[in-house]
């Protein structure tokens, strides 16, 4: 299918709303994410929408946005367009990806092949989450020659960390984007009331069900225990989560109903999903295994970016996890400038957290990356449309970029440069 112009959806939603129907996806991001809180469970919503702490972070990346101005330029003699850009040496038709969200199916059943499929449609690539609920083969199976990256976690074991890698690359993977502001989880108030983390019911570990590094560990007896912490009491609640354990884990509840293996899969995965420790020797150690390019997401400081290039990682995410860590943590598009001016073009730089409209992804080329990640919104579109949603969600986006640039003078990527914008 493809990119459809602007200004022919424009056209086709207008004549449509002539007989009277309109658009079941939501144009308006606030709009789009009430009306997929209507679709969710309250533990579904709870993780999707909700931050760290106060959620002053997530605020605050919207408000950065609201305080640059575009400063358009008009009557430029020239109807012509062309947005695509060049990520290491891939030809993205729009310099958008969509972000790594683990757990996506709490959304909808097979939300990965779902949101891959949608991808493959539109045109955008796809980042894979290390905490995703299909393996990340199956979904580049639904993509076909489709763009993807695969998002990595570093847990305790370097060689489980490997083996992820060389499944990236053995199922076409253009670059690993490696994660580092999440070595613990952020204190986030929502989940915490819930006393819900969707990873202990068996959802998003399938990347280390299927992993051969992982099982063999099971197969040591690894998942025997969780350390360090009691076990909880047997009630009705128990009984009832651990069915739903098994019937998440691969295979069914029916081949599970006997088994130990999810709930020890489950142990295992809690003891070394997370690698505090994690440091910048380990990103020169990954850039001796493999040959993709490496992406460190979760830069918010300039001197970290430094840090990045000289690790010899390939490019940097600017990103505070869309207010899911560090609550009080700058806004991602205030941090911006900063890095860019630190590690200059054409090192490439990315940027998520707060993206919700064109103009905001204008906003952000125009302040230094290269790139940005849509987060959030696509995991909304999903709840309420599913991979049609994802399309919509994705190509209201674009067309909206689009409108805007096209308005404000610019006929390419490289036209949107720090002098189209003001801070106010
Ligand atoms: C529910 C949820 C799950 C996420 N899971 C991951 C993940 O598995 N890996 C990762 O690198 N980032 C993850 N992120 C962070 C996103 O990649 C991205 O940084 C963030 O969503 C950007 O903020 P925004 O959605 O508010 O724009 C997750 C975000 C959300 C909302």
């Amino acid at each position: 299918m493809g990119y459809i112009e602007a200004t022919r959806r424009q056209k086709a939603i207008f004549l449509t709303g002539m007989s009277g129907r309109r658009a079941v996806v939501p144009f308006h991001a606030n709009e789009l994410r009430e009306a997929a809180k209507k679709r969710l469970s309250k533990q579904a919503w709870a993780y999707l929408a909700g931050g760290a702490g106060d959620e002053l972070t997530m605020a605050a990346n919207r408000d950065a946005f609201s305080k640059v101005a575009i400063l358009p330029h008009v009557m430029r003699g020239d109807a012509s367009i062309d947005f695509s850009t060049q990520l290491f040496g891939q030809n993205l038709v729009f310099p958008l990806l969509l972000a790594p969200i683990g757990v996506l199916d709490l959304v909808c059943p097979e939300a990965d092949r779902v949101v891959a499929r949608a991808c493959r449609n539109v045109g955008v690539p796809f980042i894979f989450s290390n905490q995703a609920g299909t393996p990340m083969e199956i979904c580049a199976q639904d993509m076909g020659p489709a763009q993807r990256w695969f998002q990595l976690y570093w847990s305790k074991s370097d060689e489980l960390v490997l083996s992820l890698v060389r499944r990236a690359e053995a199922c076409g993977c253009g670059a690993i984007v490696l994660t580092v502001d999440t070595t613990l989880l952020g204190w986030r108030n929502r989940d915490l009331k819930l006393g819900y983390l969707p990873f202990l019911r068996g959802m998003g570990i399938a990347q280390y069900t299927s992993d051969p590094v992982f099982t063999a560990l099971l197969d040591k007896g690894e998942g025997a225990a969780i350390s360090g912490t009691p076990r909880p009491g047997v009630t009705l609640h128990t009984i009832g989560n651990l069915l739903r354990l098994k019937a998440n884990y691969p295979g069914g509840i029916f081949k599970n109903l006997l088994r130990k293996t999810p709930l020890e899969a489950v142990r295992l995965f809690v003891n070394i999903y997370s690698n505090p420790a994690l440091s910048w020797e380990q990103v020169r150690w990954l850039r001796q295994q493999t040959t993709l390019p490496i992406l460190i997401k979760g830069i918010l400081r300039a001197d970290d970016a430094h840090k990045a290039v000289d690790a010899g990682a390939d490019g940097i995410v600017v990103s505070n996890h869309g207010g899911r860590q560090v609550d009080g943590a700058i806004p991602a598009l205030d941090a911006l400038a900063a890095i860019r001016k630190a590690v200059s073009k054409p090192y490439p730089v990315l940027l998520d957290s707060g993206i919700r409209s064109g103009s905001d992804l204008f906003k952000a080329l125009a302040l230094g990356a290269d790139a940005v990640l849509l987060g959030r919104p696509y995991a909304y579109g999903l709840a309420i449309a599913g991979q049609q949603g994802v399309e919509t969600v994705i190509q209201n986006l674009l067309n909206d970029f689009e409108l805007t640039a096209r308005l404000a003078g610019c006929s390419k990527v490289s036209e949107i440069d720090t002098d189209m914008v003001l801070r106010t």
